[in-house]
């Protein structure tokens, strides 16, 4: 359940216009979700256009449709192809949730020059390029606000074998802080949420395996592993003006994991 959307009866993002990389499923259907109970038009963007419509159907509001963007992130041109299209649907741009990404386990020794690079394609390449775009739109426009999906891991914390994924990570938080820098004095904010173990198909293993589930979730200070509507509410307080003052920052979501030493 989303805490700030069922609690107020405002609509914080009422007129404001949104893309949601990764809105297909996972974090970034539920931010999408979120964004849109609370006012927002919502551009989603995913691989397959019958799996963004199905989500777009599930979204409440979005007077005039909402809008699909079924592209491959991964290809030289999706930015630029993005940033037009959300424009020509929408006429503005005012939010950007940078939440796709995909993972990797390969031991650094045995990775490919091709999985590093769709990988780094995906998870870096793209907040980067969609970022930049976004932002001298949103400066056109008075302001805006980029919300990137981190992880723990990577920034905080390193586990064996997710060398690649954790340097993209790493990467977002400096991409972060470098676009926040950029496009301050034009009212644009970057903020990162870094979210830990969180209930989606990148982490299904995790929740399939009881075993492992509850080993991971005793290292958890407030006792159970993330839900994708905990990263939304996140996202919600970046993409609204009750963070207009925040820029810059990155906020790990994840019960106490990386700030805390559990027993
Ligand atoms: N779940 C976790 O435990 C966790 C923890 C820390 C950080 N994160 C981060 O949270 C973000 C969201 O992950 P999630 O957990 O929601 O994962 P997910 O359920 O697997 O969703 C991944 C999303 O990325 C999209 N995507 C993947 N490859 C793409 C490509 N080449 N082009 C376009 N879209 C692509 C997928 O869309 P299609 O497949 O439909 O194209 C999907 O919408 C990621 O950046 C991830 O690194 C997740």
């Amino acid at each position: 359940m989303n805490q700030i959307a069922e609690g107020l009866d405002i609509r914080p993002l009422e007129g404001r216009h949104a893309v949601v990389t990764g809105g297909s499923r996972g974090i970034g259907a539920s931010a999408a979700r979120l964004l849109a109970r609370a006012g927002a038009r919502v551009a989603l963007v995913g691989r397959n256009e019958e799996t963004l419509q199905a989500v777009a159907a599930t979204l409440p509001g979005q007077e005039g449709g909402v809008v699909v963007i079924p592209v491959d992130l991964t290809a030289p041109d999706s930015a630029q192809w993005i940033m037009e299209t959300a424009i020509g649907q929408l006429g503005r741009v005012d939010i950007l949730v940078n939440a796709a990404g995909a993972e990797n386990f390969t031991a650094s020794h045995e990775l490919t020059v091709k999985e590093a690079d769709e990988l780094w394609a995906l998870n870096l390449r793209t907040p980067l390029l969609l970022g930049g775009r976004a932002a001298a739109h949103m400066a056109s426009n008075g302001g805006g606000s980029i919300v990137n999906i981190s992880s723990d891991i990577g920034s905080e914390r390193s586990i064996s074998h997710q060398s690649l994924y954790s340097a993209t990570k790493g990467g977002v938080d400096a991409i972060t802080r470098a676009l926040a820098a950029e496009w301050g004095s034009d009212n644009v904010r970057v903020n990162a949420v870094r979210p830990a173990v969180t209930r989606t198909l990148m982490s299904a293993a995790i929740f399939t395996d009881p075993q492992m589930a509850k080993t991971l979730t005793a290292q958890y200070a407030l006792g159970r592993l993330g839900e994708p509507e905990d990263i939304a509410e996140a996202v919600l307080y970046f993409a609204s003006a009750a963070s207009s003052f925040v820029t810059g920052q990155t906020l790990s979501v994840d019960g106490g994991w990386i700030s805390t030493l559990v027993h």
